[in-house]
């Protein structure tokens, strides 16, 4: 039996970081929506903090999502930690992440604080968390750059105020497999009751190790690992969903834990959040690239036909590529026009804004001989604006006459 891998998706924070990748409230609940779909244990709704508007988001997700975490993020201070603890108040499940800095360059640059001042901040936080909920996450920001004994010393002191989650950042993307993994264990073995917590990492990707990184840090011990779909983050991103799912299930032989993603869902969630962010996913991107199950070379192709495991050590369909895909034209009906609609992860549960994007569809058909995805998810968005729109009219003229 495995141990379980907890997923913890930070598309919604973390991700809306990328320069430009901001996303409206309707657009997270989509996302949100998607993420509960494929599976993922806990998400991370935003930083209600950080504006009205993050917080109504985070609010809006708690209300409808029922099978994962929603979690805010907070920084270790009290209007901080009562806005995350507030704005998660709808969720069946709730989780408030409470980080702060401990490298010394951030403590005496950035926070201008003495390392007491931080262990006690962190403490006061996460008690204070407490009166919102018992799901404490406690993240040691900059933890690659910060001191071995210190990072004892502060997640000593948060295990004793309440946390459950210890993670460990690796902010700036600066670490390399072996040292991260070596970095757990020793967390993991020095700090006092390190087994009555789960310990988590979020790895950056400036140096392109996010991923090898992460894997390392689950081999010595880490059971949650923070990524995001597609990688998107800040600066050169997270660690991809995609690529940590799929290397842990498919190394089975080599992880003795694993997670309860739904990996057929994963390319319908890459394409959403592609559409919604406005982020293209690179055509050889592990996963979810649209090369990444196709093969070129004739001697490949001739293996592949053969036997498909020659040269694939996944199968295209386990991760959600559709395998007979359509081709959307005049000619399509309404099924072939929602099938293609689930594989891009929308699902139109209003019968109305099914109805007028199927005769949008068809009136674009008429004059466009291929229809892509793009024409599709732009369809849609223009569907369900008109639909509120028409929803708003009605409210006025009942309020008119
Ligand atoms: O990169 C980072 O350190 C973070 C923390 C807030 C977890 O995003
Ligand atoms: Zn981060």
């Amino acid at each position: 039996m495995k141990e379980k891998l907890i997923i913890f998706d930070t598309t919604l924070r973390d991700g809306e970081q990328s320069p430009g990748a901001s996303m409206t409230k309707e657009e997270k609940l989509r996302i949100a929506r998607q993420l509960e779909k494929l599976g993922v244990d806990v998400i991370e709704a935003g930083f209600a903090a950080a504006s009205p508007g993050d917080a109504n988001a985070v609010r809006s997700v708690a209300q409808i999502i029922e099978s994962s975490t929603v979690c805010s993020l907070a920084r270790a201070t009290e209007n901080d930690v009562r806005a995350a603890g507030e704005a998660i108040k709808p969720a069946k499940s709730g989780r408030i992440h409470i980080f702060i800095a401990t490298s010394p360059i951030h403590m005496k640059m950035k926070l201008r604080m003495q390392p007491d001042q931080v262990v006690e901040a962190a403490v006061k936080a996460v008690k204070l968390a407490s009166e919102y909920t018992d799901d404490i996450e406690f993240s040691a920001e900059d933890a690659v750059r910060s001191e071995m004994d210190f990072l004892i010393r502060i997640f000593d002191a948060v295990i004793q105020a309440g946390a459950k989650t210890l993670n460990v950042p690796d902010t700036v993307g600066y670490s390399i497999p072996v040292l991260w993994g070596e970095r757990i264990k020793q967390l993991v073995e020095r700090v006092p009751n390190s087994g009555k917590v789960v310990w988590s990492t979020h790895c950056h990707n400036d140096l392109g190790m996010a991923v090898a990184n992460s894997l390392a840090a689950v081999m010595n011990g880490a059971r949650q690992v923070e990524c995001t779909i597609n990688g998107l983050g800040e600066r050169a991103g997270n660690a991809s969903l995609e690529e940590i799912v799929m290397a842990v299930k498919t190394r089975r032989d080599v992880f003795s834990c694993d997670s309860r993603i739904d990996t057929t869902q994963i390319v319908p969630t890459s394409k959403l959040v592609s559409s919604i962010t406005g982020y293209p996913v690179q055509p050889n991107k592990a996963i979810v690239g649209a090369n990444a199950f196709a093969h070129e070379s004739g001697i490949h192709q001739d293996g592949v036909l053969k036997h498909r495991e020659t040269y694939e050590i996944m199968r295209a369909e386990d991760v959600g590529w559709s395998m007979n895909k359509l081709t959307l034209g005049k000619l399509s009906g309404r099924n072939a026009f929602r099938t293609r609609l689930q594989e891009l992860g929308i699902v139109l549960e209003n019968e109305e804004v099914v109805n007028d994007a199927f005769a949008r569809f068809k009136e674009l058909a008429d004059r466009k001989r291929e229809i892509f995805d793009e024409d599709l998810q732009a369809l849609i968005s223009e569907s369900v604006v008109a639909q509120v729109n028409e929803h708003y009219r009605l409210g006025i003229l009942a309020r008119t006459f």
